[in-house]
């Protein structure tokens, strides 16, 4: 019994003192927005590679889907960059972005501009996923990200 009690209290003690602290991780508007465009990111690396999947199946349909999903989905680029010099640890995102904003928003098109391109019938026979991202993906990494 006394065992038991003594556990509960240690278990409420815990619970009081790493519950402020948890509430203290909030992440930064900063941190959301890096959380935000990296996500981003990761699902153009799945769509580029889902269209190189349906090329390679021959599944024009798919590649069509997939290549107008990589369109709208670069649209959102730009949310990610709101927060100016938002540099939160850990990032790979360059301050040249917010420096030269405007290079920074004709590479996002670039890559809507592409990708639109390859929705066209008959537009997946040119796709080369390497040639793809070196362009389209590259391009803007160039620039604007910390190599890894
Ligand atoms: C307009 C610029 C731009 C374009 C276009 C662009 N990227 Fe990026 N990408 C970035 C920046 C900037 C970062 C670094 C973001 C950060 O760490 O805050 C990044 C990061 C990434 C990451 C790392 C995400 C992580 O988990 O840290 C991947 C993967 C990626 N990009 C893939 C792609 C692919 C694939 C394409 C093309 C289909 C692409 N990007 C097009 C600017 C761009």
């Amino acid at each position: 019994m006394k065992i038991l009690l003594r556990s509960v209290l240690i278990t409420i003690a815990i619970a009081l003192t790493t519950g402020p602290a948890l509430a203290q991780k909030q992440p930064t508007p900063e941190e959301r927005a890096y959380k935000f465009r990296t996500s981003l990111f990761q699902t153009f690396a799945w769509k580029l590679g889902q269209m190189a999947g349906a090329k390679g199946s021959g599944d024009e349909a798919a590649f069509v889907k997939h290549a107008n999903d990589l369109a709208q989905l670069s649209s959102l680029i730009e949310e990610g960059f709101q927060i100016e010099n938002s540099l939160p640890e850990g990032t790979k995102a360059k301050p040249e972005i917010w420096q030269d904003y405007e290079k920074f928003q004709a590479k996002a098109q670039d890559l809507s501009d592409a990708a639109i391109g390859f929705t066209e019938p008959g537009a997946m026979a040119d796709f080369d996923p390497r040639d793809f991202g070196s362009k389209s993906c590259g391009g803007c990494h160039r620039d604007f990200k910390i190599k890894d």
